[in-house]
């Protein structure tokens, strides 16, 4: 397998007046080629910001990307995407890794028509005069699925329902033929009709493209069949990392053994209990040494409050970050 991104113990911190936020506390992860690679996590976990500093999207002040590399490997060469200078970085974003935000009522611009906003990202990364933009930004909100595309293209985002404004999230993310789409929570704001149509569309577009994603949810019943491998995230740190039909089948940190245990399960007859992990994650302003998830685990032991736990091998192709399942005494 050929890595397209590396990212490696990724620490991003906000330097808030009331405290220092840690938000992103050492996150290494490896998007493949043709992959497309599920977060999950409760919110709060540091999903958004572990993204948001890959692509210099976060203000700073006050967030600071305080360690790590991110490695982007292109046809140019391999390149540090957190060592780049702005106007270069920006030119990354949207040029060879599109971005989709979970709330297109936001990320949209409202003073400018759906057209000018795709046109606007297409003549700024690619070569090409006004005429190609436009027929090109037609050609792609045909391709996400927008019906009258010609009309549309002079629309503005208010005239379009939530579903379609994130239609035209997903064409701008996908206009310049990028080789990474990082689609951050994009049906959250939707309902679950339209939830399921954007995801069918997204597995449709990479199909189609071939590009390596990067879906960010909350919900772990979102990525079966969508996602190749899953990691999930608690308090700015993976806590495993497994094919995701191994993730079901096998899970093995007790966080996420939790986290399955709290899913409604519709292909059994059996009527399972919604359960959910008691306690709530931790103070992000509080620097912890040990396992962030030990105050909620029923499986911690002393270890478990003295130290932090790396992601090892719990078995071929699949990482966990606990002491109780990756052995206790390494
Ligand atoms: N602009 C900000 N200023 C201070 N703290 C922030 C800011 N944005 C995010 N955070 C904090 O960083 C942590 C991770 O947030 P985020 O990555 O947005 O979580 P997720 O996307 O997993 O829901 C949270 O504790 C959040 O409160
Ligand atoms: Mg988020």
């Amino acid at each position: 397998m050929t890595p397209i991104l590396e990212v490696k113990n990724l620490v991003t911190k906000f330097h808030a007046i009331d405290g220092i936020v840690n938000a992103v506390n050492g996150v290494s992860f490896r998007l493949e080629e043709g992959e497309t690679l599920a977060i999950v996590g409760e919110s709060g976990s540091g999903k958004s910001v572990s993204m948001m500093s890959i692509l210099g999207l976060l203000p700073s002040p006050p967030a600071k990307v305080e360690g790590g590399e991110a490695i982007f490997h292109s046809e140019k060469g391999a390149v540090d995407l957190l060592k780049l200078p702005y106007d270069e970085i920006s030119n990354v974003h949207g040029g060879r890794i599109g971005f989709i935000f979970q709330d297109p009522g936001t990320s949209l611009n409202p003073i400018l028509t759906v057209g000018e906003q795709i046109t606007e990202s297409l003549t700024r990364h690619l070569v090409m005069d006004s005429q190609q933009a436009r027929r090109r930004a037609i050609d792609l909100l045909a391709d996400v699925g927008i019906p009258d595309p010609e009309l549309r293209f002079s629309a503005y985002p208010f005239q379009l329902s939530g579903g379609m404004r994130q239609r035209v999230m997903i064409a701008i993310a996908v206009a310049c033929s990028p080789s990474i789409v990082i689609a951050d929570e994009p049906t959250t704001a939707l309902d679950v009709t339209i939830q399921a149509q954007i995801v069918s569309l997204f597995k449709e577009l990479r199909k189609r493209m071939g590009v390596s994603t990067i879906w960010i949810t909350h919900d772990l019943g979102l990525v079966a069949g969508l996602a190749d491998r899953v990691l999930v995230m608690y308090a700015g740190k993976i806590m495993e990392s497994a094919p995701v039909d191994d993730l079901y089948e096998n899970p093995q940190h007790p966080y996420t053994v939790g986290l399955l245990g709290a899913l409604p399960r519709l292909d059994t007859d059996e009527t399972r209990r919604l359960v959910s992990i008691e306690g709530a994650p931790p103070d992000s302003t509080i620097p912890i040494q040990h396992c962030p998830f030990a105050w909620r685990c029923t499986r911690a032991f002393d270890r478990c409050w003295q130290e932090a736990p790396a992601l090892l091998d719990v078995e071929k192709n699949h990482q966990a970050a606990c002491f109780a399942v990756s052995g206790r005494g390494g």
